[in-house]
């Protein structure tokens, strides 16, 4: 097979780092991009760990119909069931059981002998199997597993019924020359290795879960699971556009393709970034804002007279569109909906009737309004319609004498507009000091950043903050020309999240 299947865990894997969640019509619309993007797999969560992620795997199921929906499920009886009856509408179900294998989980953390495993992952393939035919095993912690025994177990999983066994570098450990070894020997080893896809799945703790995947890929597996930037939990996971972008830089050395449309990647990238509030490096390869600009002199010199000098990939083949047209007070509606268009996104009427009117609110204020003015206007957009509560007003006095003041008007979920002042130590403290004596939902804010989405004394701001409620943390954002009122809608973003969550509000 000269073709490596993309598994994409973002909305599983990528969801557990801290401070990742989503929400189901979040996760729904990054579930559409990957689909676009050409994800063969689309790990869509954990049914059993919550019931919103139980729902959003199951719209996902219902709704992305392209590519394989895959619930993760711990190999329990009561996990499979969750799993099966959250995919069960997809077109091309899977589910995906794991369990631990390695001696040191199993002595400290389970408390079970290698025999009790074994069994549990036999009994548990089979059970999936009856639900579905393509059925994911991993032995959680293989790396780090006795060579012998995962042989063993993975030879019992693919008799019970695994089409895909999966290899964990559960804490980031492996080196890629004793990776790639454990990968030979499995293809050396299990008898029906034949009868099974390997897949791999690399943490990034040491820095190397790319280089560990495609070391991997070199000896024999044909399945790899990542994330869009490389998010997930703690140092995270390979990201998927470092891998797609290496196959296809390095089809020579590598002969291998995927199914990835990479014009799509830059996209993906920045709705994953926006959605969950993980900023992008300016270094990260593939995606990141430096990622193709030169600096040096010499290097400049270089891609003036041949990209080729100092460039291995074209920009463009991974949809970092070219700035063409300048935007401003005099451009149309028609112009907005082609530039969006040239960014990658498609607007319904209604959508582009409010990016345009916000469009036009920056262009009175702003000389040129660039590319990355209009993704942020999009943002914004894209997170009020999906609000409880909505920010109609605010007005805010402060200075070097004087208390800061805030006075704050909100409509509530039934419709009805709610006003109400606060003093703070600041005036974005009072800001929200009044918010919360409207929404009247207890928490704290763990992190507060600002940043200017251009160059420019007129640019935009964009706020990110988190806040914390009964141990989970919510993302916000907002953007704004005026910092304060950023500040505002990045609160009332992350409510509006906390209340989704909760359901606090129907
Ligand atoms: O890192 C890991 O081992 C996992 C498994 C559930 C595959 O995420
Ligand atoms: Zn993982």
């Amino acid at each position: 097979m000269d073709r490596v299947i993309i598994f994409d865990t973002t909305l599983r894997d990528g969801e557990q780092a801290a401070g990742g969640k989503m929400n189901i019509e979040e996760k729904l619309e990054i579930a559409r991009q990957l689909e676009l993007l050409g994800a063969d797999v689309i790990e869509a969560g954990f049914p059993i760990s919550s019931p919103s992620d139980f729902e959003a795997v199951q719209t996902i199921a219902q709704e992305v119909r392209k590519p394989t929906i895959c619930a993760l499920a711990r190999a329990l009886p009561q996990d499979i069931d969750r799993a099966w009856e959250a995919i069960k509408d997809a077109e091309h179900p899977r589910i995906h059981t794991f369990l631990s294998a390695s001696d040191i989980h199993l002595v400290y953390q389970l408390k079970k002998s290698r025999e009790e495993i074994m069994e549990m992952a036999r009994s548990m393939v089979a059970r999936a199997k009856k639900y579905v035919a393509d059925v994911e095993f991993s032995p959680m912690d293989a790396s780090r597993t006795e060579p012998d025994y995962l042989y063993q177990i993975l030879r019992e999983a693919i008799a019970a019924g695994a089409t895909t066994v999966n290899i964990p570098d559960t804490v980031g450990y492996a080196i890629p020359a004793e990776f790639g070894r454990l990968i030979e020997g499995i293809t050396q080893n299990v008898p029906n290795i034949d009868q099974a896809v390997i897949s791999v799945h690399c943490h990034n703790d040491l820095g190397l879960a790319v280089a560990n995947s495609l070391e991997a890929i070199k000896h024999g597996a044909r399945q790899v699971e990542c994330t869009i930037n490389g998010i997930g939990e703690r140092a995270g996971n390979a990201s998927l556009e470092e891998i797609v972008m290496a196959l296809k830089t390095r089809d020579d050395f590598f002969g291998l393709t995927t199914k990835i449309d990479t014009t799509q990647i830059y996209k993906t990238s920045r709705r994953v970034s926006e959605v969950t509030g993980f900023v992008v490096q300016p270094n990260k390869a593939i995606v990141g804002d430096n990622a193709f600009r030169h600096q040096s002199g010499i290097h400049q010199d270089g891609v003036i007279k041949m990209a080729v000098t100092y460039e291995i990939m074209d920009p463009r083949t991974v949809g970092i569109p070219a700035s063409s047209l300048v935007m401003g007070k005099l451009s149309g509606r028609h112009a907005l909906k082609e530039r969006l268009a040239e960014l990658g996104y498609s607007l319904s009427d209604e959508d582009l009737g409010r990016v345009f009117i916000a469009f036009k609110e920056l262009a009175d204020k702003k000389k040129e309004v660039t590319d990355k003015d209009i993704e942020s206007l999009v943002a914004e957009d894209k997170r009020t319609v999906t609000e409880f509560y909505h920010l109609e007003r605010l007005q805010v006095t402060c200075g070097d004498r004087g208390i800061p003041t805030a006075s704050i008007r909100l409509i509530a979920p039934d419709g009805a507009a709610k006003a109400d002042a606060a003093l703070g130590t600041g005036p974005v403290d009072a800001v929200y000091q009044a918010i919360n004596r409207i929404v009247g939902v207890p928490n704290k804010l763990t992190e507060f950043t600002v940043k200017s989405v251009t160059e420019g004394i007129d640019a935009i701001g964009e706020v990110l903050i988190r806040i914390e409620s009964e141990g989970i943390t919510y993302t916000g954002r907002g953007a704004d020309t005026d910092i304060i009122v950023a500040s505002a809608k990045a609160y009332m973003n992350a409510l509006n999240r906390l209340l989704s969550a909760k359901k606090v509000v129907k």
